[in-house]
């Protein structure tokens, strides 16, 4: 059993809480405008679910979830981050998030942008590629013949350990993408993003093996 701490509760965060509680885990929830907010989403999940400051989602965490928009990334707690395995779900997009200079001239991926906020957490991006009603219906248990894979792109060996297993438990194997100045691969838009797993019309998606998330990856352009 994992505490994951949650660092944003919207779509992705929730979903991620749902799949993690079910496989055993205790999760810690927080977003921007305060624990009161999510006592609901707590109810619903059950007893292994809390809400709880970002800070002190970040600080319960063996595992911490960073799913918020880019645009919030200044406000991450980097303390408590230190030393942690910390998943990043994010995706840019300028409409939403500004434009980021950075980004926008890709000289960084948005997860060593995110890096340079928290440079002391051991930063894995994951869930990123993935439709949050995807993410849900096609968790699948281990040895499933219709297991679907997800990327996951670090710089620490031991994190991406821990995320694989975190990963594992919810009902996902994974594709080594790299590091996170590789993480483009998967990054909004490339054709591991989103379309392997179905329209987003099919609530359901389609399951995605191995294979096909590695050609993906391979097929991507920057
Ligand atoms: N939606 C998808 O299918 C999907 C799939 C893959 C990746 N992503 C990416 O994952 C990230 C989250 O997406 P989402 O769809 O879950 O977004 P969302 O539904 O808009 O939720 C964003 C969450 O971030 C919280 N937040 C914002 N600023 C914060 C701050 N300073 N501190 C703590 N929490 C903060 C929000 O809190 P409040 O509710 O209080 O505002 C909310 O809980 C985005 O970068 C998105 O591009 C989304």
């Amino acid at each position: 059993m994992t505490t994951v701490g949650f660092i944003g509760s919207g779509s992705i965060g929730r979903t991620l809480a749902r799949l993690a509680v079910g496989a055993g885990h205790q999760v810690v929830l927080s977003n921007a405008r305060g624990p009161e907010t999510l006592a609901d989403t707590a109810a619903e999940l059950g007893p292994r679910a809390s809400t709880a400051t970002s800070e002190e989602a970040a600080g319960a965490g063996d595992i911490v979830v960073i799913t918020v928009p880019v645009s919030a990334f200044p406000h991450v707690p980097a303390t408590p981050l230190a030393g942690k395995t910390v998943i990043d779900t994010c995706n840019y997009g300028p409409e939403r998030d500004g434009h980021i200079p950075e980004l926008d001239n890709k000289s960084l991926t948005s997860s060593e942008l995110l890096l340079q906020y928290v440079p002391d957490a051991l930063l894995v991006k994951a869930f990123n590629n993935i439709f949050f009603k995807h993410l849900l219906s096609l968790a699948r248990p281990a040895g499933a013949a219709d297991r679907s894979y997800l990327p996951i792109a670090g710089d620490s060996a031991p994190a991406k350990a821990a995320v694989t297993e975190f990963i594992a438990s919810i009902g996902y194997s994974v594709v080594d993408a790299g590091t996170l100045a590789d993480s483009w691969r998967q990054a909004t838009g490339t054709p591991v993003w989103g379309t392997p797993y179905g329209p987003y019309s099919n609530e359901k998606g389609q399951p995605v093996g191995e294979d096909a998330i590695r050609a993906a990856l391979a097929t991507a352009t920057r």
